[in-house]
């Protein structure tokens, strides 16, 4: 196997296992991003959408609903779990203009120049080759169609990230920077898409934070979410020290209002050329 493909597997695996409490409230800022990605997006009712990484379908879901029901998505994801999650939250909005698929954001086999958009929410980061990836994305667009990614921003996640990978080595696992920290200027976001040969690109920065209720909240966050691939390489009593002992820093950190969660999110777009 290639370093690439374990990669991959890595992550796959991750996200498998958080798959069942990925829609934690705690985690609402997924399904709000993805409303806000289809307004950046305004694809037109009827339209053919590429949802790539779709995780447990919120940004498909929120397309589905704007497009309507002569339009369609396609949805794909490597994460077999997170998929029957999505399936579900579908079904719960009786949906029926989704369809999901098991496939990698790098290799996406459609036609080309078959999709109106081509969209791709906190997914991007984890692609060993970006470039390749949007490459492939453009290729399945129609010509003049949009692609849009969103990737979270300098300041996501802190203090308490900060925090949290602090505590990770003091208990000795060697933390790699967060995934999305390969892509979290707009410059560089802007330039991807310029070198995959996207036009009209657009880049806009959003605050998507708010404030959790409670220390067990921002737990919820890290248990149900990409941060808990360090969590499992604790044992059982290394992970209830952990715990223990990140939660009362965190504690520090409450005001009256709670525990303010910074969710900074880069929304980056452009289009497929005419003459591609
Ligand atoms: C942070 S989640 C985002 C899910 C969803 N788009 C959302 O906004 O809630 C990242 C997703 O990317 C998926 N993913 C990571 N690498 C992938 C790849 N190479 N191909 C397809 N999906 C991938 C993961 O399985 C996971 O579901």
């Amino acid at each position: 196997m290639t370093d690439k493909q374990q990669i991959k597997q890595k992550v796959t695996a991750v996200f498998d296992l958080v798959a069942s409490g990925y829609d934690h409230p705690s985690l609402r800022f997924f399904p709000s991003c993805a409303d806000a990605l289809i307004h950046f997006l305004r694809p037109q009712p009827g339209s053919k959408i590429l949802d790539v990484a779709t995780g447990t379908g919120a940004a498909a879901v929120a397309a589905a609903r704007c497009i309507g029901p002569t339009g369609r998505v396609q949805a794909i994801d490597l994460a077999e779990d997170m998929i029957e999650e999505a399936i579900k939250n579908v079904d719960k909005m009786a949906l029926a203009n989704v369809d999901f698929h098991v496939m990698d954001a790098e290799q996406v086999e459609f036609k080309n120049n078959y999709f109106d958009a081509a969209m791709c929410a906190f997914g991007i980061f984890f692609l060993p080759d970006m470039d390749k990836a949007l490459k492939n994305w453009l290729r399945v667009l129609k010509p003049g169609g949009q692609l849009a990614f969103t990737t979270f921003a300098g300041n996501a996640f802190q203090p308490m990230a900060e925090l949290f990978r602090t505590r990770m080595e003091k208990f000795g696992i060697v933390f790699e920077n967060s995934a999305w920290q390969r892509l979290d200027q707009q410059d560089d976001c802007r330039l991807l898409l310029e070198n995959a040969g996207a036009t009209d690109i657009r880049v806009v920065e959003k605050q998507m934070g708010y404030h959790l209720n409670t220390t067990d909240d921002w737990w919820a966050v890290l248990w149900n979410s990409g941060f808990r691939g360090y969590l499992e390489q604790l044992d059982a009593q290394q992970l209830a020290d952990f715990r223990a002992q990140h939660l009362q820093e965190i504690a520090e950190l409450l005001t009256d209002k709670g525990l303010w969660m910074d969710v900074d999110v880069i929304f980056a777009g452009g289009h497929k050329h005419y003459n591609n």
